[in-house]
């Protein structure tokens, strides 16, 4: 068994294991150089030798218990057959969605386009310690809707009227989109991962009476479909404020990521039976050494006696000062 893997299934005491979401990216020189040559963010994502190298540069520079696949969330609406486009200012843009892409017959297809990647798990198995676990992972079908159907507005409003328009095909959507998902999961874990998260990004832009239906219902279809096979899974619904609890308790998954919203000690009295990871606000890395080390101190402290992972409540930002991490890694092994 890997290392996160095994604090995953053990939901008694923690061993302080780290890895940190968005570890492969931009504020990596390293990845900056690649990433210069080539412009075009599918395409890289489908380069297995590139995506490969990419996935297992943080564990070159930093003493890390996973390597998370390089790939993204939006390789599942690419590989149906939208295409994805990345803009500096306005985020990812795809276009317009078409609901015959779930036809019964282009599973195949669908597996034709994503076999880079799980070319590319496979070759960061083969380089990977084997101790160390390799994370693969898809976005959850909510968030993905919100880029397929292109429904946020602004920063964290969701158009509710083009929601109301679909709304006779959501049911229909959703199923077929677990059911692609489903068959991502299983062939990245095929290929060599050993982890999945799902990442339900604005899982907190849903409206409370649809929490249901959009959030609890799709993240625990997954999550049992990963505990029929075996693998062990970490759910991200980020934004969920109170809801993390109901979430938990519905949900059942083996490891769940807090966001810098909840309070950790809110979490530890309130998610149990599951491994909780991350929470740190990635801001944190900003500050001096003394406030950040204070900060992420204040996380190992709290769930010292729990299962835990260390992480951060979102991703790692692009100005992240890679020195930074490496002290704060450096904290968290030391600390007893
Ligand atoms: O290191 C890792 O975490 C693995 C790779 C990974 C990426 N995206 C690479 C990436 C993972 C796990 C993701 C998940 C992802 N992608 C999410 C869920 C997590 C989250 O951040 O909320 C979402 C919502 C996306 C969609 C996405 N991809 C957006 C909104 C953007 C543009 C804005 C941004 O954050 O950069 C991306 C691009 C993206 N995905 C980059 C990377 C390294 C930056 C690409 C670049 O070099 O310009």
């Amino acid at each position: 068994m890997t290392n996160i893997n095994k604090q995953l299934y053990n939901k008694k005491t923690s061993s302080k294991k780290v890895w940190f979401m968005r570890q492969a990216g931009r504020y990596l020189p390293e990845f900056r150089k690649i990433r210069l040559d080539n412009p075009d963010f599918i395409k890289l994502c489908l380069n297995s030798e590139l995506s490969a190298e990419i996935t297992l540069q943080p564990l070159k520079r930093f003493d890390l218990d996973a390597a998370i696949i390089f790939s993204d969330i939006l390789i599942v609406p690419y590989a149906l057959g939208q295409s994805v486009n990345f803009k500096k200012e306005n985020g990812p843009v795809l276009s317009s969605f078409k609901i015959d892409i779930f036809k019964k017959n282009e599973l195949d297809l669908f597996l034709n386009k994503l076999n880079p990647v799980y070319k590319a798990v496979s070759l960061s198995r083969n380089k990977l310690e084997k101790e160390k676990s390799l994370i693969g992972f898809v976005g959850s079908p909510w968030t993905l809707l919100v880029y397929m159907l292109g429904l946020k507005e602004g920063k964290d409003k969701i158009n509710l009227i083009k929601l109301k328009e679909i709304n006779n095909d959501l049911d229909f959507i959703i199923i077929n989109l677990i059911k692609f998902l489903c068959v991502h999961i299983e062939n990245q874990v095929k290929a060599g991962a050993d982890v999945i998260q799902l990442f339900d990004s604005w899982a907190g832009l849903i409206p409370e009476k649809m929490l249901d239906n959009f959030c609890y219902k799709p993240n625990q279809a997954l999550v049992d479909f990963c505990k029929s096979k075996n693998i062990p899974v970490i759910c991200f619904p980020r934004g969920l404020k109170k809801n993390y609890k109901t979430f938990n308790e519905i949900v059942k998954p083996d490891g769940l990521n807090i966001d810098s919203d909840i309070d950790p000690t809110w979490a530890k009295e309130n998610l149990i039976n599951v491994t909780i990871q991350g929470g740190m606000n990635p801001s944190y890395l900003k500050e001096d050494d003394d406030k950040l080390l204070i900060e992420a101190k204040k996380y190992l402290d709290i769930f010292k006696n729990v299962s835990y992972i260390f992480n951060l409540g979102h991703g790692l930002r692009p100005e992240t000062n890679p020195e930074k991490l490496t002290k704060l890694i450096e904290f968290i092994r030391k600390y007893k």
